[in-house]
């Protein structure tokens, strides 16, 4: 029996968690004779050791196979970049399966790459949808979901989405979420940053703020009120704020921060998840950390008008505030009230999401 060669995917900060438990899971095979082998393919759109490297150390991701290191640009050159770098290993090297995660630009480029020279592809958190066109993520879903062969789901919800634009039962495999696995896998290691006592900071006396969408953090305006808005709603508490490098560009140009704000750099995978762990709650415009404060029971407000992660408010801590600044009194008034939600965990988000997805990679791939 041949063993199948796949292609590991990851491109963006949100990739790493993701892949981190499959390769693991992989390597957990091949030790016990299984068939599957892997080559791991970073993308190189996030680079830095804040956004990047410092993922791998931590999740003891082992260093890329290769690195099409495609850097900055806008979505069509970084889409164009990755799409040309990878068709070319691809005709130097094919392999048997092109798996991608998530929904950034890089797991949309390699899975049309990919497809085109009639690589098989298979996508982990399949058949999300937010609706909502202005995203480029929501575009990278429906484009990778519209040419995906195995999809690999974490909801009900997304099973329903993709049945309903066709795809057969037999290609839908609902397995959980790969990213909760890591989540669980690492609880017991997460540790404080280094700020946390130069900034006195104590177990649910602080919040988490994360903003790096375009519509909240692009103009300089929208994004001052924002900030005004959430000092005065979280009552003068201390607001960690790490702080991602597109909206770092933004805030360079600000004249003044509320002080409440502790604004940080981008925070390492075990430093940041402590943070969160024991804020009193989370305000961002992310769609995987209000994953992770479900998981983690914590109470998590969301600045944008919809979500691909549904499940988040229907079973979890997640609310959906919209994005004018205004509604962030009344729910964090709510909050400060003991009234918010406590919520419950989402089905197969129990940590074992990564063995399913191997297991049904070989019976697909091998049998
Ligand atoms: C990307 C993903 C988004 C994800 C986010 C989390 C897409 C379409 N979006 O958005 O889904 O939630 O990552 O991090 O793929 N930059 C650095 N250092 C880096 C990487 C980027 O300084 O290591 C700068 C870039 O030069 C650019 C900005 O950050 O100016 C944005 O990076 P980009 O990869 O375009 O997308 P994100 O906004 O990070």
């Amino acid at each position: 029996m041949r063993n199948k060669l796949i292609d590991i995917i990851a491109g963006a900060r949100p990739n790493f968690m993701k892949i981190a438990p499959i390769i693991r899971a992989m390597k957990a095979r091949e030790a016990s004779g299984g068939p599957l082998r892997y080559r791991l393919i970073h993308t190189g759109q996030h680079y830095d050791a804040k956004m990047s490297g410092d993922f791998f150390t931590q999740l003891g991701i082992p260093a890329p196979n290769v690195n099409l290191e495609v850097g900055s640009g806008t979505q069509a050159e970084q889409t164009g970049g990755i799409m040309t770098r990878y068709e070319k290993l691809l005709l130097e090297h094919k392999s048997d399966l092109c798996l991608v995660v998530g929904d950034v630009t890089s797991t949309m480029a390699c899975a049309i790459a990919a497809q085109k020279l009639c690589v098989p592809v298979a996508h982990v958190e399949a058949g999300i949808r937010s609706g909502d066109w202005t995203m480029p993520e929501e575009i990278n879903r429906m484009v990778t979901d519209s040419i995906t062969n195995y999809f690999f789901t974490t909801s009900e919800v997304a099973n329903a989405n993709l049945r309903r634009c066709g795809v057969s039962d037999k290609s839908i495999f609902f397995v959980g979420n790969t990213m909760i696995d890591t989540l669980l896998a690492n609880m017991d290691r997460l540790q404080p940053p280094t700020f946390w006592s130069e900034h006195a900071l104590e177990v649910g006396k602080y919040f988490v703020v994360t903003l790096h969408r375009p519509a909240n953090v692009d103009a300089g305006d929208t994004f001052a009120q924002l900030l005004q808005a959430i000092a005065l709603a979280t009552r003068g508490e201390k607001v960690v704020f790490p702080v991602h490098p597109r909206t770092a560009k933004t805030l360079r140009d600000l004249n003044a921060v509320p002080k409440s704000l502790l604004l940080v750099e981008p925070q390492p995978y075990l430093e940041f998840n402590y943070l969160v762990k024991h804020a009193k709650a989370v305000i961002t415009d992310s769609g995987g950390i209000t994953e992770e404060t479900t998981v983690m029971g914590v109470p998590c407000m969301t600045l944008r008008n919809s979500t691909e992660r549904p499940e988040t408010i229907a079973l979890g801590t997640n609310e959906l505030l919209g994005v004018d600044p205004k509604a962030l009194k009344p729910a964090l008034d709510r909050l400060f009230a003991g009234l918010w939600k406590r919520g419950s965990i989402p089905p197969l988000w129990d940590g074992h999401t990564s063995e399913r997805i191997v297991k049904a990679l070989e019976l697909v791939l091998v049998s």
